[in-house]
């Protein structure tokens, strides 16, 4: 399979970019591997003419905002996100009518229109940076998540309008999850993506973007870590440091729509060249504004 899939992606001159929730087998066939960040720079930069996106469909939409002239394409229509469908560009409208003078940041797990009504958008990696770059004293509505809302507002000191939106994986993890991992593995360090509840994040010693959880653990002299994000990044940290152990801090925290995408489904996408990832043009105007803020403000190290 992964030799058809080779032919194939070299007669469409295709690129494969994989989340690191993704199933492995998806993840050692990508091209690229990342976070949302690092796929959404990705799909800026390749040469690519097709991008065949092994994620959900807000990060295939972003790819198609931010590589226009490119096709897009996500393997499975219904990999959706629920937390993105949490907000929409008219519930987010009527909440500007309420505070006026506000910016808007919007996480990159949001619907394409919904960036479209905001300022600035950002993933966890660089939501902090993003938000320390806006001016003291403005006010500041931070969409849809309010477990990253919450932790950017911690980092960041500012005063956020908070959304009601979570994350159905990621608020799985109990603070049990935590202290009973952590009781069997004393010497362990915990770390947490910042869509955790606060409970959690506050037993856990790093708040981490899946990125950051990789390059942590390589610089870290530490040999055993307890990960409290979707289980397809221990994938990911154990190829790369095969002589650390890695222990999920909860098996339910697996996203159903990150793993429906499977081999079968990339060979189909790339026959068939489906399903196409459109975003109207006022939408995609609109949006890559607030996108190109995002992939150049630098992640934090
Ligand atoms: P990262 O940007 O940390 O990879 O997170 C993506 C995501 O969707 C978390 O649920």
């Amino acid at each position: 399979m992964f030799k058809k899939i080779k032919r194939l992606k070299d007669e469409r001159k295709a690129v494969i970019l994989a989340h690191n929730y993704q199933p492995g087998e998806i993840q050692d066939l990508a091209d690229f591997r990342g976070d949302s960040l690092g796929l959404s720079i990705k799909a800026a930069e390749t040469d690519a003419e097709v991008i065949v996106f092994c994620g959900v469909k807000f990060m295939a939409e972003t790819a198609a905002i931010l590589s226009a002239e490119k096709t897009v394409l996500l393997p499975d229509k219904h990999a959706g996100c629920p937390l993105a469908d949490m907000i929409t560009a008219d519930k987010l409208s009527k909440l500007k009518q309420k505070y006026p003078n506000a910016l808007v940041v919007c996480y990159v797990n949001s619907p394409a229109e919904v960036k479209a009504e905001s300022d600035y958008c950002c993933t966890s990696a660089n939501a902090v940076e993003v938000v320390n770059s806006l001016p003291e004293g403005r006010k500041i509505i931070f969409v849809p998540d309010q477990h990253l809302g919450r932790f950017v507002a911690d980092r960041t000191g500012r005063d956020l309008v908070l959304w009601p939106g979570y994350c159905a994986t990621h608020v799985v993890i109990t603070e049990d999850d935590i202290t009973d991992t952590k009781a069997k593995y004393p010497e362990s360090i915990v770390m947490a993506h910042p869509e955790c509840t606060e409970p959690v994040k506050e037993l856990s010693d790093e708040l981490l973007s899946t990125g950051q959880m990789l390059k942590f653990v390589k610089k870290s002299a530490a040999k055993h870590f307890i990960v409290a994000t979707e289980i397809g990044i221990i994938h990911a940290l154990k190829k790369e440091n095969p002589e650390a152990k890695f222990i999920a801090a909860s098996d339910r925290a697996i996203c159903p729509n990150m793993k429906k995408i499977t081999l079968d489904k990339v060979i189909r996408a790339l026959e068939d060249m489906q399903y196409k990832v459109m975003v109207p043009e006022d939408i995609t105007v609109k949006a890559k504004t607030a996108l190109d803020k995002m992939v150049g403000i630098l992640p934090a190290k």
